[in-house]
């Protein structure tokens, strides 16, 4: 399904021949638009989503740094939006038989990668989607509609360890591997998927302070610490709070227990579907844990991570 580099419109082919560029992780090269780096697949879709995506007021949308549990919270936010629809304790409930990436949508790397433009018509309202993209490549639609972001991101060492991990297994077997000492270099010049990181992610912490309604700021640390506190925080904050009963039916334990590591990657579709795109869904779930960048860093690496990290976020008021 993914455009290769002859099936890209002339208006991408002629972005990129201008833009600056670096090796990828995985494949293709890597090119800086808007001040991220993106291989070309993933640029056109952003192009094309900037270009069509009209945001609704109803529309939510997931927007997260890569590897930062976008698909638990993809798991959660479907489960919580939809727990009239489909009931938690339901036998065929969408989760059991469908990965979450198949259930929320990315924008640029699925619907507007696929095709240009896309009718979106027949999505029931509140529409869910996904995007990896930074604040400042957003289409205008969703600056200027009352959608809302809830936006994910992960302490920046175990995100390296997480996507040194996942590109490697990405990456066809003759072209070999990328070593850690690569990865955390380019990581912390600040060519990742994505990336820099911290511009990612300061973008959007900026965006959460000056408008709190809009956008929700949230950490995978915090999810795993607090996870009850979390989903209602996410409730509230989406205008579905749970009710009194649902509080005493155990809802919010439900969906925990629906969406957590355990239970998700034991189902089958995880263990042995594949994705549309091709990639195996059981990539999506490593370990799961906090803090497990300590069995791979060397000192040095996690000191210089934590330097970077410190110089960044100073002065911000976050902190990893
Ligand atoms: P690790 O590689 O550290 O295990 P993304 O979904 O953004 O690609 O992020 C993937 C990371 O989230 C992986 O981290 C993966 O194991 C973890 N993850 C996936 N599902 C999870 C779940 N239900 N609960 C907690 N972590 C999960």
């Amino acid at each position: 399904k993914y455009l290769k580099q002859d099936e890209l419109t002339q208006e991408c082919k002629e972005l990129l021949s201008t833009l600056p560029t670096e090796k990828g992780w995985v494949a293709s090269t890597f090119y800086k638009y808007q001040g991220f780096w993106h291989p070309c697949r993933h640029l056109q879709g952003i192009l094309s989503c900037q270009k069509h995506f009209q945001a609704q007021d109803t529309d939510i949308i997931l927007v997260s740094t890569p590897k930062s549990g976008t698909t638990w919270l993809k798991a959660i936010l479907f489960a919580l939006l939809n727990r009239t629809r489909f009931p938690i304790s339901q036998k065929n409930h969408p989760l059991l038989s469908n990965n979450p990436h198949v259930l929320v949508p990315f924008l640029e790397i699925k619907l507007y990668l696929e095709q240009e433009n896309p009718d979106l018509s027949s999505i029931v309202s509140p529409r869910l989607f996904s995007t990896h993209m930074p604040d400042v490549s957003l289409p205008k639609s969703v600056h200027d509609s009352q959608c809302k972001l809830v936006y994910l991101c992960r302490n920046p060492k175990d995100t390296l360890i997480s996507l040194w991990s996942f590109t490697n297994k990405l990456r066809l077997q003759e072209m070999g591997t990328n070593s850690l000492e690569e990865a955390s270099e380019r990581f912390c010049g600040g060519v990742s998927m994505y990336g820099p990181f911290w511009d990612h992610v300061l973008g959007y912490w900026e965006e959460s302070l000056k408008n709190p309604e809009k956008v929700l700021f949230l950490k995978y640390e915090e999810i795993k610490e607090q996870p009850k506190l979390c989903l209602e925080k996410l409730a509230c904050f989406l205008g579905c709070p749970f009710s009194l009963k649902e509080e005493i039916e155990g809802v919010v334990d439900d969906i925990l227990e629906i969406c957590s590591f355990d239970h998700l990657s034991k189902l089958q579709v995880n263990m042995e579907g594949k994705l549309p795109s091709g990639e195996n869904c059981n990539l999506f779930f490593r370990k799961g844990e906090v803090g497990d960048s300590k069995n791979y860093l060397s000192p040095e690496m996690e000191e210089r991570l934590d330097k970077i990290c410190k110089e960044k976020l100073d002065g911000s008021g976050l902190q990893f």
